[in-house]
């Protein structure tokens, strides 16, 4: 059972003017996946609030996933990747690469989204676009790797390639 947080962005839900389908989307693909969502937020397009978030999350609550949704396309306002990438240590380009190419056989507007994934102590933190259909789609992509991704940033620090000339596989000099 890993534990997830989820966090929408959007100004118009952070005002409370429109539902959050996209989260509640998140929520049941979670939980017929079996993980738990333990933490779930609403802000507005605003970096610095995206940010503190993912920080609260990933260092104090020690969540294993943070699932963002929204802010990812080329409005101006559109700032989640930014924001993840303020908290980012390293960067997980694979996620996102195969979530747009995956997702374009569905439809072209997945080149549009700017969705980055990162990794963030223990935690790893994927952003979704904004739509529940997009939120689906991007999740069945990368749903099947997940349990993999987050069991290696749980193991302690083992050297995976060893150096060469170490072990097995001497330096040819
Ligand atoms: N990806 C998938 N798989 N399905 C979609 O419907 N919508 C796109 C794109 N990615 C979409 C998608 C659209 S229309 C936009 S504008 C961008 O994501 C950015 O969306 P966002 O700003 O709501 O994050």
């Amino acid at each position: 059972m890993f534990k997830v947080a989820v966090l929408t962005v959007s100004d118009s839900a952070a005002r409370g003017q429109r539902a959050d389908a996209s989260g509640d989307a998140i929520q049941e693909v979670i939980a017929a996946a079996g993980g738990e969502v333990v933490a779930r937020s609403t802000v507005p397009d605003e970096r610095d609030q995206i940010a503190a978030f993912l920080r609260r999350w990933c260092d104090d609550q020690e969540v294993d996933l943070v699932l963002t949704t929204g802010g990812t396309g080329l409005g101006l306002r559109d700032v989640t990747p930014e924001a993840t990438m303020d908290v980012a240590e390293r960067l997980v380009p694979g996620l996102a690469e195969a979530m747009r190419a995956q997702t374009l056989t569905k439809t072209p507007m997945a080149m549009l989204s700017r969705q980055v994934a990162a990794v963030r102590g223990r935690s790893l933190v994927v952003n979704l676009p904004g739509s529940p259909a997009a939120v689906r789609e991007c999740l069945a992509v990368v749903l099947p790797v997940l349990p993999h991704a987050l069991e290696l940033l749980h193991q302690p620090h083992v050297e995976h390639h060893p150096r060469r000339g170490a072990g097995l596989h001497p330096r040819q000099e």
